[in-house]
């Protein structure tokens, strides 16, 4: 008996077709990976099953009979539970209140919350996640609001589980954590759905694997043992991974400096210097001190001793200042700092272009357009329309645009968190080049990545922190190097 089927789903939105004919087959007991390219159809095709979107034409069976879901809160009362890709929490209401969105505890009084916490707290221990749950939602970090969207889809004890990019947002630990667990419900016989870019962690988890290609099932619930990964790639992008070429000629630019820079609970005396022309990874666990660097450098946070020196010689003593000093800061939190979601794609992209321009020159929507298609086509955006509201974008593409608008500003200093958080493979190579390109140009590019791969593959050199200092760092490295001295604080 299958746990769950999808057949021949359709969806289109005006011009654009999401879904074209898509089917996947879910049994109990196994971990099945939907895989394929940012746009290709997968966070769709699960809307459509877990009832937050209608499908145009196509069918859906639970356990053999024929289902189609009003709401994904109706599909949880069947036991499809959903972990969906951008979080559907409430910041404003508090843990507790955030894993029972469809009770109401204020009117239902003590007893109910009673049972909520009793139902909710071995959940948030399995996960990891040590919060209290009376904690309002918005405090918590990315990855703490990740693991509260993920114990809420658990707290339902669900037949159907679906993970749409669960781990993008989390750190090593938290992501390794969140695999176990899904080991133990496939051995309850759950049938878990998990959709990740990240193909190592795929073909460690996963039993069975269904590709998406423009909308359509082109690998359909393949068993992982019969696949390598160059099957994988293949069948998502239709063609072999392009290698990245490295560029030619490299121009050594004006450095950043830090000296001694101390920061309360954050840093402590850490001397660091970037030059121009190389891409510097930051390596840490969370809350070591390298994500802190960014916000110093980029006037979010200030030191309270040492000092931090531009390229072009100023110190950033505000957001806005670094800005206007030709910093810039791309985030993997798209949502909370990146977008605006209701706005065109191009007024995103022009978003910082106007500061970044000294006197305040009057900018015309034409010529902004037309920069923002050519950058939008840089970074590989798709579909390749800057009319598009970025709300409408697949996560990945999302995330390109981001980086998109800070290229905008041409910046000398770039920094980047997380940037290709949810970018699948083949993009992730182009925005690795586009970064090679930018520190070509004799650009400071500082990078903080959970993703070691990625530290590995666009880095010159990496340099590594613990407790808040730097304890290492690395021009010969690979993952196994930076994850030891990570979490050893020593080589
Ligand atoms: N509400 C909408 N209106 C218009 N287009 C949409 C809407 N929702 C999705 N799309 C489009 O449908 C296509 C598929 O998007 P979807 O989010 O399913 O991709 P995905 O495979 O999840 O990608 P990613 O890996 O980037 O998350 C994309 O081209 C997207 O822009
Ligand atoms: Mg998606």
């Amino acid at each position: 008996m299958h746990a769950l089927t999808a057949r021949g789903i359709t969806k289109s939105y005006g011009g654009v077709t999401a879904l074209a004919g898509a089917d996947l087959t879910l049994r109990p007991g196994s971990v099945h990976a939907l895989l394929g390219e940012n746009g290709a159809g997968k966070s769709t095709l699960i809307k459509v099953i877990t009832g937050a979107v209608a499908p145009d034409s196509g069918t859906l069976r639970l356990a053999d009979t024929e289902v189609a879901f009003a709401s994904t809160a109706q599909a949880a009362t069947h036991g499809v539970a959903v972990v969906s890709q951008e979080l559907n929490l409430f910041p404003d209401l508090d843990v507790l209140a955030n894993l029972f969105p469809m009770r109401e505890p204020i009117r239902r009084g003590l007893l109910d919350r009673r049972e909520m916490l009793a139902r909710a707290v071995p959940v948030l221990k399995q996960l990891g996640l040590d919060v209290d749950p009376r904690a309002r939602l918005g405090s918590l970090s990315l990855a703490q609001r990740q693991l509260v969207e993920i114990a809420k889809a658990l707290v339902v004890e669900p037949k159907v589980l679906i993970l749409d990019e669960p781990t993008s947002a989390l750190d090593t630990d938290s992501s390794e954590r969140l695999l176990c667990i899904l080991r133990v419900l496939r051995d309850r016989q759950v049938a878990v759905v998990f959709v990740s870019h990240i193909l190592e962690e795929v073909m460690n988890l996963c039993d069975e694997i269904t590709v998406l290609r423009e909308g359509r099932t082109v690998l359909d619930a393949q068993p992982r043992s019969s696949l390598d990964i160059g099957d994988i790639v293949h069948a998502m992008l239709g063609q072999d991974l392009p290698t990245a070429s490295r560029g030619a000629a490299r121009r050594v630019g004006p450095r950043l400096e830090l000296r001694g820079v101390s920061v309360p609970d954050r840093l402590s005396d850490v001397t660091l210097t970037c030059s121009g022309g190389e891409i510097v990874g930051l390596a840490g666990l969370a809350g070591s001190g390298h994500t802190a660097v960014l916000e110093v450098v980029a006037g979010l946070r200030r030191p309270v001793s040492g000092s931090v020196e531009l390229p072009g010689g100023g110190t950033p003593s505000s957001f806005r200042a670094a800005i206007a000093a030709g910093v810039a800061l791309v985030s993997g939190d798209r949502r909370r700092i990146g977008l605006m979601l209701d706005k065109p794609v191009w007024e995103n992209i022009a978003q910082v272009h106007p500061v970044a321009m000294a006197g305040g020159r009057l900018l015309h929507p034409g010529p902004l357009r037309s920069t923002a298609t050519s950058l939008a086509e840089r970074v590989g955006m798709r579909p390749l329309d800057v009319e598009m509201r970025a709300g409408l974008l697949s996560g990945g593409n999302q995330q390109k645009v981001v980086l998109a608008k800070w290229l905008a500003a041409d910046p000398s200093v770039l920094l980047l968190d997380d940037p290709t958080r949810g970018v699948d493979l083949g993009a992730r190579a182009e925005v690795h080049a586009l970064l090679r390109a930018v520190a070509d140009a004799g650009r400071v590019v500082v990078l903080c990545s959970t993703d070691l791969d990625e530290l590995v593959a666009a880095c010159d050199r990496v340099v590594v922190f613990h407790k808040g200092k730097v304890c290492a760092e690395l021009t010969d490295f690979d993952q196994h190097t930076i994850l030891r001295t990570m979490n050893t604080g020593s080589l």
